[in-house]
């Protein structure tokens, strides 16, 4: 009778090992690792902004190098490792600019690439806190386990990865802000290369008929703007329960301001209480997991230059 019981409970022991075998740093190591030694990767994936956003599907593509190449319904943003070129699909128009260090660091603070930014920085979770195994389960056909960590910088927002059981490597993730916000990215197709993607990926072919503008001027519609909120800002500062009443769902919300008081003087960006933020000049930065691009910054200030109009 003692010994079947004494396999029985050793298969239990087994069990309960490899479950552990992962544990949450084993993993953000692996995926860490995995990516770093890829010299390509692709990945087609969903996008989804809460509360309200239906998932959109954009694909990234990464090179050593710096060479990246985004392409969501909006925009597309391709850098060579020389050049960077941003079209705005909405318009139809196009900046290029000379790629420098901080056009790369720009791109991986966007949420849209997160899951991958290991890839291109070599300790990604160096300053990351309360890292955890959650629990496994299927996503889009692929058995991924959960690990949730809380981001640096203030304030507090929590994260996770859904590491692929097999490849090692995050297949998408979420990013908390706020109460309701949350972004949610999904990867229907993940490739890892060893060799490097062809030249043509991080290549920009001027759309039919789009018009090369000066970043500096490139924007003066209230929609561009608009848009820079909804993607960056509304998790926050959304109409419900704005942090600190800054509401930036509507122009009028914009343009009231929130509790310290106006945030836009028009024509002025430099005395225009959102550009200390966004700048981090003196004030906590916005958004807070790190500033926008600088084309992004552009549009805003190019907004308020030409009047802050609707
Ligand atoms: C993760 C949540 C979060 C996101 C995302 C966020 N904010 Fe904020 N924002 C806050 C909090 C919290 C405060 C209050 C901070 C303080 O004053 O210490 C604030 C304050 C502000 C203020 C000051 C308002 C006033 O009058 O007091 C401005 C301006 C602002 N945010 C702009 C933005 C913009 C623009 C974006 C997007 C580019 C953004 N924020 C994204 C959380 C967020």
């Amino acid at each position: 009778m003692k010994i079947p019981l004494l396999i029985a409970f050793s298969g239990l022991v087994g069990a309960v090992i490899a479950a552990q075998a992962g544990s949450a740093d084993t993993l953000l190591e692996k995926h860490t690792s995995e990516l770093q030694s890829a010299t390509g990767l692709t990945v087609q994936y969903t996008l989804q902004v809460l509360p309200g956003g239906g998932p959109q599907d954009y694909v990234l593509k990464l090179g050593k190098n710096g060479k990246f190449r985004l392409e969501s319904p909006d925009e597309t943003i391709v850098a060579d490792g020389t050049t960077v070129w941003d079209y705005k699909k909405s318009d139809n128009s196009y900046t290029q600019a000379q790629q420098t260090d901080s056009d790369l660091k720009a791109f991986l603070k966007r949420d849209a690439v997160f899951p991958w930014v290991a890839f291109f920085v070599k300790e990604p979770f160096k300053d990351t806190t309360g890292i955890k195994v959650g629990s496994s389960r299927i996503m889009k056909g692929k058995a991924v386990t959960d690990v949730s960590m809380t981001l640096p910088g203030a304030p507090v927002r929590t994260a996770s990865l859904f590491v692929d059981n097999t490849l090692g490597v995050a297949r998408g993730g979420t990013i908390k802000s706020g109460e309701d916000g949350q972004t949610i990215l999904m990867a229907k197709e993940l490739t890892l290369s060893k060799d490097a993607l062809a030249d043509s990926t991080f290549s920009f072919a001027v759309p039919d008929g789009a018009k090369k503008v000066d970043p500096a001027t490139a924007a003066v519609s209230f929609d561009k703007v608009a848009k820079i909120f909804n993607t960056n800002c509304i998790g926050c500062h959304g109409s419900g329960n704005p942090r600190s009443g800054l509401d930036l769902t509507s122009y009028q919300g914009v343009m009231t301001g929130g509790r310290g008081g106006a945030v836009i003087t028009a024509g002025d960006p430099d005395n225009s209480r959102i550009m200390a933020y966004l700048k981090a000049n003196g004030k906590p930065v916005m958004p807070p997991r790190g500033q926008l691009s600088d084309g992004d910054l552009q549009t805003i200030a190019g907004w308020i230059k030409a009047g802050a109009k609707q």
